[in-house]
């Protein structure tokens, strides 16, 4: 990657290009299954391409004000959508989220309960527990042990006894219940959500699929997705709509970063200028491993390096990498697949700087759009 060889880091790199070829694919999506499509906000926030994202998609989902501010100002245009679900709106936001937004999305019967006259002219819709899940991981699992996301069917039933307004108040349902799935784990939650919930379809005029849908990785099962949804919506007859992060943002940029020190202790490890914990949380969190440019697994080049973070956590490390050639200061790594739900995580943690933001453009010209220094650390502590 030629083009990161003489740019400052720390830094991630979005690649129009690669930026484009996702949304087009999602907004062939939309168009060839009839289903609305929104960017989840929490996963790709990067304000500079909000134009080029909202000349493709429907809208954004956002997970509360700042998201919902940021919708309006970045990711619109006259016919963008903008959908706020929250785990729990508060007194102080509410006003300004429903003012801001065209769906409002409840997580509880209590939430819906106590906000639901402010949100006149607006759609309103709760969230349901379908109770299944496919997802990988414990921490990304919505609908694990003691979730507190969404209704399950039996809270829901008793919502329906006992609250003869309730279904007539409501526009949509939402789930979800995916992370990184296909569109075989889809059906199968379709299956469950059909099975308990569609007998409440003829009240409502839209149910929302939510994300975790892994649509633009290689191999996703473009077909069966829009099957699915055409099927749906010829069965029911009301609006669908899907809010993928991750798919918008993957493989969409680099996260370039220099060695700064090379210490040895029983392997060599090379001190990067940025964090795993702090630029890549997910390498942790997940946990997974990101793929370098040019390097491999330990053992499979000649050299290999512990690659570490600039931070004094202990575990701040992405792992053991070999290269071709001996690592020295000043030598660029350079992470790929680092636009998706890095930027809208990081930290100052250690006071540490946080990466800049950059693009490369359609011509290939590689520009940086924010930079970010010492007031970026010092107001928020
Ligand atoms: C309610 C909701 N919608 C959409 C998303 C986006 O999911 P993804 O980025 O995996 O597509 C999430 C992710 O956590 C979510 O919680």
């Amino acid at each position: 990657m030629q083009f990161a060889q003489n740019i400052n880091t720390p830094v991630y790199i979005c690649e129009e290009d690669k930026l484009r070829a996702n949304l087009e694919l999602l907004q062939n999506i939309e168009q060839r299954s009839g289903a609305k499509i929104l960017l989840a906000l929490k996963g790709f926030a990067f304000s500079y391409y909000g134009k080029l994202v909202s000349e493709y998609l429907s809208g954004c989902c956002c997970s509360g004000l700042y998201e919902a501010k940021f919708a309006n100002e970045y990711f619109s245009n006259d016919s963008s959508e903008v959908h706020t679900y929250s785990v729990g709106f508060k007194d102080d936001d509410i006003d300004e989220i429903v003012s801001l937004c065209h769906h409002i999305v409840f997580n509880s019967y209590n939430q819906y309960k106590k906000y639901f006259d402010k949100c006149k002219n607006k759609k309103v819709a709760i969230r349901i527990n379908p109770n299944i899940s496919l997802a990988p991981t414990e921490l990304y699992n919505p609908c694990g042990l003691y979730s507190r996301f969404g209704v399950k069917i039996e809270e829901f039933e008793n919502l329906v006894k006992n609250d003869t307004e309730f279904l007539n108040n409501l526009d949509g349902l939402h789930f979800h219940a995916l992370c990184e799935e296909s569109a075989e784990s889809l059906y199968i939650v379709l299956t469950q959500v059909k099975k308990d919930f569609s007998k409440y379809f003829k009240y409502i005029s839209y149910i929302n699929f939510g994300g975790g849908h892994h649509i633009t990785k290689k191999g996703y099962n473009v077909e069966l997705l829009i099957k699915i949804i055409q099927e749906f919506k010829d069965e029911f007859n009301i609006d669908v709509y899907l809010e993928p992060g991750e798919a918008v943002g993957w493989q969409t940029g680099v996260l370039v970063a220099s060695v700064i020190d090379i210490v040895h202790n029983d392997i060599d490890v090379a001190v990067l200028d940025v964090s795993a914990e702090a630029h890549m949380p997910d390498t942790l969190a997940q946990p997974y491993r990101a793929d370098v440019i040019g390097g491999d697994l330990k053992d499979k080049k000649a050299f290999n390096y512990m690659l570490a973070g600039n931070t004094c956590l202990s575990g701040d490390v992405m792992g053991i990498y070999s290269f071709d050639k001996k690592l020295k200061v000043g030598d660029k790594v350079i992470f790929e697949d680092m636009i998706h739900y890095t930027i809208v995580k990081n930290t100052t943690f250690n006071g540490i700087k946080l990466p800049n933001l950059g693009v490369k453009d359609s011509n290939n010209d590689i520009k940086i759009v924010k930079s970010f220094d010492y007031e970026s650390y010092k107001t928020r502590n």
